[in-house]
């Protein structure tokens, strides 16, 4: 089933200047890009974004992280696209991510991990709602 989910290139990636290869991969991997926004996340924006790790020890850093610089918020549609997007990024820890998906090639840690994926339909749609509100895309 076509389905969509949420990406964010995170400062880090966009820092070493490789959002351009990201987004290539994606697109090379099937993905359909619905719309594409490149923004320095407010505070509260970051806060509101990942409000469910609130009460997590790497809450305050992880919020720190994402607010130090710009990053770039993708809408992304394709057959099973929440799944097969994980499988690209690979596991949240860039150490032991293997070498040939996003976060293996690109991330350096667990927190500066070169790319944010929704990590269920329901989520993807309302984290799609955060970034793009009211958006009919095409
Ligand atoms: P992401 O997939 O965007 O979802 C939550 C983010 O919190 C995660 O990627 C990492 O950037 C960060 N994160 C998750 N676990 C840890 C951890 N143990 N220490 C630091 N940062 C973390």
């Amino acid at each position: 089933m076509r389905q969509r989910t949420l990406t964010i290139i995170k400062p880090d990636a966009m820092r070493n200047r490789v959002e351009g290869h990201i987004l290539q991969r994606l697109l090379d991997e099937g993905f359909e890009l619905k719309g594409l926004r490149m923004l320095h996340l407010a505070e509260s924006q970051a806060e509101g974004f990942y409000a469910v790790h609130r009460e997590r020890s790497f809450y305050p850093e992880l919020v720190r992280f994402m607010t130090s610089g710009p990053v770039i918020v993708a809408c992304l549609e394709r057959e099973d696209a929440v799944a097969h997007l994980r499988k690209v990024m690979g596991p949240t820890d860039s150490t032991k991510a293997p070498q040939q998906t996003l976060r293996g090639q690109f991330g350096t840690n667990i927190q500066e991990n070169a790319v944010h994926g929704s990590d269920s339909p329901e989520n993807a749609a309302n984290e799609i709602k955060f970034f793009f509100p009211g958006a009919k895309f095409d």
